[in-house]
């Protein structure tokens, strides 16, 4: 892990919401949020590759959104709401955590929403996010071995698996970036996933 992957803030400005694409609004948790985010994180099989794997309690998920909202004052990123532009349906979460292991993208649909190119659509949003106003330059991503739909949305953004990833015991020890093998998070083996912003085309003199 390089000094910049803990950088926890970023060095561009502040993003304006909600950030649009075809399909989908991205925009910050609310508080009001707690129990349509509860439809998603109390769903065993969403849960899955997620976090510990099992579903949130409704206690749990309100939880969740508050720490997205702490974060996002903190860090001027978090993990965000994704609302159906159709209906104004919140759909799951995508979105940017600060964790040990840099600045790692996530996202987590509802199972309605599967298999339509929807979560791939919401990381875009996540990553051109990123990479332009955040000013960020290098991002991570934990996927479950056992969650090839997840590795697959990392590969149509570009990602590429990172064969330097650190063990639990690494990180601990202050030791990141010195091993090849699998990230341990959670209890269970996750590949590290990298995406690292393109260089600026330089305009032709
Ligand atoms: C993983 C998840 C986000 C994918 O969402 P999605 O909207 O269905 O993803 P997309 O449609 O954008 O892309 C999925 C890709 O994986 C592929 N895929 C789906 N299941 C697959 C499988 N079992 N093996 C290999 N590829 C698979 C799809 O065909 C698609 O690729 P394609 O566009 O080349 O056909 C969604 O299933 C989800 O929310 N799961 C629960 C939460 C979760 O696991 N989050 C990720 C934590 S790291």
């Amino acid at each position: 892990m390089t000094t910049e992957d803990a950088q926890p803030h970023t060095a561009g400005m502040a993003l304006r919401f909600p950030l649009r694409s075809g399909r989908l609004l991205v925009r910050p948790f609310e508080e009001t949020d707690a129990m349509a985010a509860h439809a998603l994180y109390g769903d065993a099989e969403v849960m899955r590759y997620v976090g510990d794997g099992s579903a949130a309690t409704p206690e749990q998920s309100a939880q969740m959104v508050e720490d997205y909202r702490r974060h996002q004052r903190e860090h001027g990123f978090a993990f965000w709401a994704v609302i159906d532009r159709g209906t104004g349906e919140l759909i799951g979460d995508a979105g940017l955590e600060v964790t040990r292991h840099g600045t790692e993208i996530g996202y987590t649909l509802a199972r309605p929403w599967w298999g339509q190119g929807l979560a791939t659509e919401a990381a875009r949003l996540c990553v051109d996010a990123a990479f332009g106003a955040l000013g960020l330059t290098r991002l991570v991503a934990l996927v479950d071995a056992e969650n090839p739909a997840s590795a697959r949305v990392l590969g149509k953004l570009g990602f590429h698996p990172d064969i330097d990833t650190d063990t639990e015991a690494d990180l601990e020890a202050g030791r990141a970036g010195r091993r090849e093998g699998t990230v341990i998070a959670y209890g269970r083996p996750h590949l590290r996933y990298v995406l690292v912003r393109p260089a600026r085309v330089r305009p032709r003199s």
